[in-house]
């Protein structure tokens, strides 16, 4: 079983060529969430990978809320992975995420980590198509490394993505997503077709189209942005993030084989 859970489709991309070529299946985090789906058992292959971006060196929200309430069956053989997208800094993901599973009494097996395009659009500008196209390519290729790994039962930590300073640094962040999660952090600008794509796409249902407009109807979401990139008209913004930063003009990405939403 293969749990993922993806904004822009780097996730959903490289966990299910995991699940393809592990015959693995394939759960998304947010589905199950909305269904209240936290019971599962594979003890017959007796493998659980998870596969999800990293947000402000650590862990999504939704990603949090689903492993609180997960209860896996598991075993002394059971071999447990987790795999972090980054847009180039895991900081102390694999430490806070290891807790996290002992809290629901299960015990991670390995770390790895695959360095993607950063969708942190309200900071980063996203690049020209070839390099995005490249990025993609080259994360289709770390899978394969990985499930070479994945298949000898390597135990232990091979995050290449995280440095000296994010490590410790970790929990300074912390709060600083949990402000940055307020939707009133939204704008939409005339452009807006009324096209309902970022509705549909929202993995917590926090969008809803009012008077022909997205309006949030939550106060604080998980911040995966995917409302922000899937726009087709590019009708919605992120406001300032530290006074100085935002979201126009940086460009958009969804993983151009991610053909779901979440
Ligand atoms: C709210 C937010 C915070 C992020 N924080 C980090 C971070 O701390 N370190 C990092 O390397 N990438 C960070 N990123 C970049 C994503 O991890 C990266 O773009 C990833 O490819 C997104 O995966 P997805 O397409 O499955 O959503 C952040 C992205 C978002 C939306
Ligand atoms: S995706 Fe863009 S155009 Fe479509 S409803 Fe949302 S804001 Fe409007
Ligand atoms: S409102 Fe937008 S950023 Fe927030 S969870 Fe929904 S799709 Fe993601």
């Amino acid at each position: 079983m293969i749990f993922y859970f993806s904004g822009s489709g780097n996730s959903y991309y490289a966990a299910r060529l995991m699940a393809e070529n592990l015959k693995l299946s394939l759960i998304s985090m947010a589905e199950c969430l909305k269904q209240g789906n936290f019971e599962f058992d594979s003890v017959k292959n007796n493998m659980y990978g998870f596969v999800f971006p990293v947000y402000f060196w650590s862990m999504p929200f939704l990603v949090k809320e689903f492993i609180k309430q997960l209860q896996l069956k598991t075993n002394k053989n059971t071999y447990t992975f987790v795999v972090f997208i980054c847009g180039g800094d895991t900081g102390n993901a694999a430490n806070q995420f290891k807790k996290l599973l002992r809290k629901s009494n299960i015990n991670l097996s390995a770390v790895y980590s695959i360095q993607q395009i950063d969708i942190f659009v309200p900071v980063f500008k996203i690049p020209e198509k070839e390099k995005c196209d490249k990025s993609v390519l080259k994360s289709s290729i770390e899978v394969e490394n990985i499930l070479k790994h994945i298949k000898t039962g390597y135990s232990g930590n091979m995050d290449t993505n995280t440095y000296k300073i994010s490590k410790p640094a970790t929990f300074l962040f912390q709060p600083v997503y949990n402000y940055y999660r307020r939707t009133s952090k939204f704008r939409v600008s005339d452009n807006c077709t009324s096209c309902k794509k970022c509705e549909n796409i929202c993995p917590l249902d926090v969008i809803k189209i009012v008077n022909n407009k997205p309006v949030w109807q939550k106060k604080k979401c998980t911040l995966c942005l995917s409302c922000l990139h899937i726009c087709p008209v590019q009708a919605i913004d992120y406001g300032k993030v530290l006074f100085f930063f935002d979201s126009k003009d940086k460009g958009r990405y969804r993983n151009p084989y991610a053909e779901k939403g979440y």
